[in-house]
């Protein structure tokens, strides 16, 4: 699949990875539906690629998140590709339910809300992909940030079983589950860091990745080893060492 007059949604598109994947495929020649909730930093991408990117401003915790989807699809007037990169975890000592609470709301509720609208789009329409931002922390439950892992390990599961259901009725709809291990942005929390690349980096990697209709993809590369790693841990002695 090229990405040439492709009309792409990055949902989360304002920092980060996602402000790279935006300007990867803007300098590809693609249309561009980019939100999140600073509309300053999605003006300064819209400005660099005039007449190619529309931007929408929303906070994927609200009640409105499928009517602006919709409006985004308007302007763009039509949808091939949708990415759900938007994110949020911190790290704290003690449970702390604002933290979770915000981790939920927005990788679980936002997430699951929009790709199931866009599973849905696509199924309609005939074709389409689907691509998301989980993590290598969906694997197993951390300590740093429980809700963290388990909404990464609810978006992973969750991006499985839409494979399968595209699979079992022969829709073509590609789904992509990608895994960033670290990446040097704001979200990149918490001690013992290591392998941690830079955002552009990473950014070339998923959009390859996409481009080649992988399911799984982790990021950068290497960390399929620390995913293969983890796997093949025992339980008990995961739980002893991590
Ligand atoms: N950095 C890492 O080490 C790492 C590792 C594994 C996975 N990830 C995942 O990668 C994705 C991108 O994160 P990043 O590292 O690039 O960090 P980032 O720079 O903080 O990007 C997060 C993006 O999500 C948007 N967002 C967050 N909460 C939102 C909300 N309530 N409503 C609307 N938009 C919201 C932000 O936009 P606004 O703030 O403008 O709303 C921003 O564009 C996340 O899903 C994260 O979990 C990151």
């Amino acid at each position: 699949m090229t990405f040439l007059n492709k009309k792409i949604i990055i949902v989360g598109a304002s920092s980060g990875i996602g402000k790279e994947l935006a300007i990867l495929y803007a300098q590809a020649g693609c249309s561009l539906g980019i939100t999140g909730r600073r509309a300053a930093l999605l003006d300064e991408i819209k400005n660099n690629y005039p007449g190619q990117v529309e931007t929408t401003v929303f906070d994927v915790m609200g009640s409105d998140n499928i009517a602006h989807l919709e409006s985004l699809i308007q302007k763009l007037g039509g949808l091939d590709l949708f990415i759900y990169n938007a994110g949020y975890g911190d790290v704290s000592e003690k449970p702390d339910w604002q933290i979770d609470k915000t981790t939920i709301l927005t990788n679980v509720n936002g997430f699951a809300e929009m790709v199931n609208y866009a599973y849905n789009f696509f199924a309609k329409q005939g074709y389409g992909q689907i691509a998301a931002t989980s993590s290598i922390a969906s694997i197993a439950g951390n300590h740093f940030a429980p809700a963290y892992s388990a909404s990464k390990a609810f978006m992973s599961n969750y991006m499985e079983g839409l494979y399968l259901k595209a699979k079992k009725i022969k829709l073509q709809l590609t789904i992509t589950d990608i895994q960033p291990g670290f990446v040097k942005t704001k979200m990149a929390k918490g001690p013992g860091r290591f392998w941690e690349a830079s955002a552009a980096k990473a950014a070339m990697q998923i959009r390859e990745a996409i481009e080649s209709k992988k399911f799984r993809v982790y990021i950068t590369k290497r960390w399929w080893l620390v995913a293969q790693l983890l796997k093949m841990l025992p339980g008990w002695l995961y739980r002893r060492i991590g």
